[in-house]
């Protein structure tokens, strides 16, 4: 199997949620043979997607020449796709909803409408053996009124795909709250094993491994304690 691990931080390595992504991969691969590949999209040369619809007329090929074409084949050639950021503006930040455009060449003109009634282009590429996942953090202590948006546009995006939500994120990037964090990561890792079976979670994994780690009035009360 071969994984992509997406990272749409601009904080790079530093990102609190690439904490929780590097623990769901190293759960795929010890339960499975697993290639990871890991990408910073913000150290990655994409140009605005321009809308010119040319790929959607010459067979999937952009006009514009940066890193997006080998990002693409890379993606491609993957079965797992792990989109890793934190929550900005209760969507996802800008330089990775911009990889999330550029990738229009993967799908063509014709627009279909599926059983529920929602219309998609079909694909102009292969990706039937390609699996989505999100894995957002975010700097808020809970997630009502927070994870909606983002969530939904991925699901829309990504019909079937795995989505992890967790807030009180920035934790993983304190070493006083390793006693919160170690066990969080600790369930990332078994939850990646159990996705590797046949790419799912169970309801009870995602409410486990989504869950705020401390009570929400604690962590607030100490966010706004570092002022
Ligand atoms: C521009 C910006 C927008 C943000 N918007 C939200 C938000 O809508 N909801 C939230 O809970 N946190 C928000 N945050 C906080 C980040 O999601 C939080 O700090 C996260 O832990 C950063 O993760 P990272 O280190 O993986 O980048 C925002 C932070 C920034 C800089």
């Amino acid at each position: 199997m071969k994984t992509l691990l997406l990272n749409g931080s601009p904080r790079g390595v530093r990102s609190d949620t690439l904490h929780l992504s590097m623990a769901f991969v190293q759960g795929i691969s010890a339960a499975a043979d697993n290639e990871l590949f890991v990408e910073h999209i913000y150290e990655k040369h994409i140009e605005y997607c321009t809308g010119c619809f040319a790929c959607k007329h010459n067979g999937g090929t952009c006009p514009i020449e940066d890193d997006m074409a080998d990002l693409l084949k890379r993606m491609l050639d993957c079965d797992v796709v792990i989109y890793s950021f934190p929550l900005y503006s209760y969507g996802m930040p800008a330089a990775l909803k911009n990889f999330v455009d550029r990738t229009m060449p993967l799908s063509s003109w014709s627009m279909v409408r599926d059983e529920k009634g929602k219309y998609g282009h079909t694909m102009q590429v292969d990706t039937s053996k390609m699996h989505f996942v999100m894995i957002c953090g975010c700097g808020f202590p809970n997630s009502k009124f927070n994870f909606e948006g983002a969530v939904r546009s991925f699901a829309l995006k990504y019909p079937d795909s795995t989505i992890i939500t967790v807030p009180e994120s920035p934790m993983f990037n304190f070493p006083q709250a390793n006693a919160f964090t170690a066990p969080r990561l600790e369930q990332m890792k078994a939850a990646g094993g159990e996705y590797s079976n046949d790419f799912t979670l169970t309801e009870q994994t995602l409410s486990q491994i989504c869950s705020p780690m401390i009570p929400e009035e604690i962590y607030a009360q100490f966010a706004n304690s570092l002022r």
